[in-house]
């Protein structure tokens, strides 16, 4: 009802909401206390001025849309991922924040107020031999998203890490939970950096990392981003067999790493040579001077790359 542009009356929310004055106006203190900026004019009633910069669950249309997802928001976490692991599927955990923020291969990954950072809880819906893809599928969905809501040339480096101009801009980490021939729950991760402040990130990520903000030169909304992706992941996820291909086509179109010289880092072996193509379970097929190596997980350098940073955390 404040959503609207004139003023509203309390006496017109007690009676469209079935509560008392002063429900009405514990209710308009809990609103500010949100972050909502409501004007109170006596005699004439409240009129909505803003709606505060949080992802908060309700302000989404994804989930007044579909009542499949239950949703867990926080405003701040050790990690989405750590907590999602303990729920039941269908769920999706939001925080503003992260104090553990994981990335890939072991890695941190910083969580500073601003980013979106959440974790979607899912059956694997594909065998386990097909789970590699699932991180690819995901980054092709949030590449293309930001192409078209931002007009900016996002790009993805093999597996899942989304560049712009060679920097970082997201990241995701997908896990699995059961045995572990047969996982029964799929955590899936994402982290945008989005409007955090570039300052606040330590000097020798500066120039490996970016945020939306500062590709477009203004804040993003980070709700209609956020949005726009729960929508688009969980309906591919719904019919992941029979979208798996097309997204991984478009992985194809988006990739920075395919016809490169790569450099790829696994615990025991680097693999060196031209990344030739991606197989349909997601391993980068490499052309080495041994010949072909199908890689299945590492760390990608690209050796040719036309940009000065490779965008990867350290
Ligand atoms: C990467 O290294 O590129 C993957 C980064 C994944 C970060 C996201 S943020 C939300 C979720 N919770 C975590 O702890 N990590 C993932």
């Amino acid at each position: 009802m404040l959503k609207g542009q004139e003023y509203v009356s309390g006496e017109a929310l007690k009676s469209e909401l079935n509560i008392s004055r002063t429900a009405v106006w514990k209710n308009i203190r809990g609103l500010q206390e949100l972050g909502y900026n409501i004007n109170t004019i006596k005699g004439k009633g409240y009129h909505l001025v803003s709606i505060p910069q949080k992802l908060y669950p309700w302000e989404l249309n994804f989930f007044k849309t579909t009542n499949k997802y239950k949703v867990r928001y926080l405003s701040k976490v050790d990690s989405t991922n750590n907590y999602a692991r303990s729920l039941e599927l269908a769920q999706v955990v939001i925080a503003e924040q992260q104090t553990s923020g994981k990335g890939r291969l072991g890695r941190e990954w910083l969580s500073e107020p601003g980013g979106v950072y959440f974790s979607l809880v899912v059956a694997p819906g594909c065998s386990i031999e097909e789970i590699p893809m699932l991180p690819l599928v995901i980054a092709t969905a949030i590449t293309e998203i930001m192409r078209k809501n931002f007009n900016v040339p996002a790009e993805i480096k093999w597996p899942n890490d989304i560049l712009i101009k060679g920097k970082k801009v997201s990241g995701i980490l997908v896990e699995l939970s059961g045995e572990t021939d047969a996982p029964n729950k799929t955590v899936i991760g994402v982290g945008i950096n989005a409007n955090q402040k570039i300052d606040h990130f330590p000097s020798e990520l500066k120039s490996k990392i970016t945020t939306l903000q500062e590709q477009i030169g203004q804040p993003i909304n980070r709700l209609k981003l956020l949005d726009d992706i729960l929508e688009k992941i969980t309906e591919i996820l719904d019919q992941i067999a029979e979208k798996a291909p097309e997204m991984l086509r478009k992985w194809k179109e988006f990739s920075c790493t395919l016809g490169q010289e790569v450099s790829v880092q696994q615990v025991s072996k680097t693999v060196k040579g031209i990344a030739k193509d991606i197989d349909d379970k997601g391993a980068l097929i490499i052309n080495t001077a041994q010949g072909y190596e199908r890689v299945l997980t590492g760390d990608v350098t690209l050796r040719t790359f036309r940009y000065d940073t490779e965008g990867g955390k350290e």
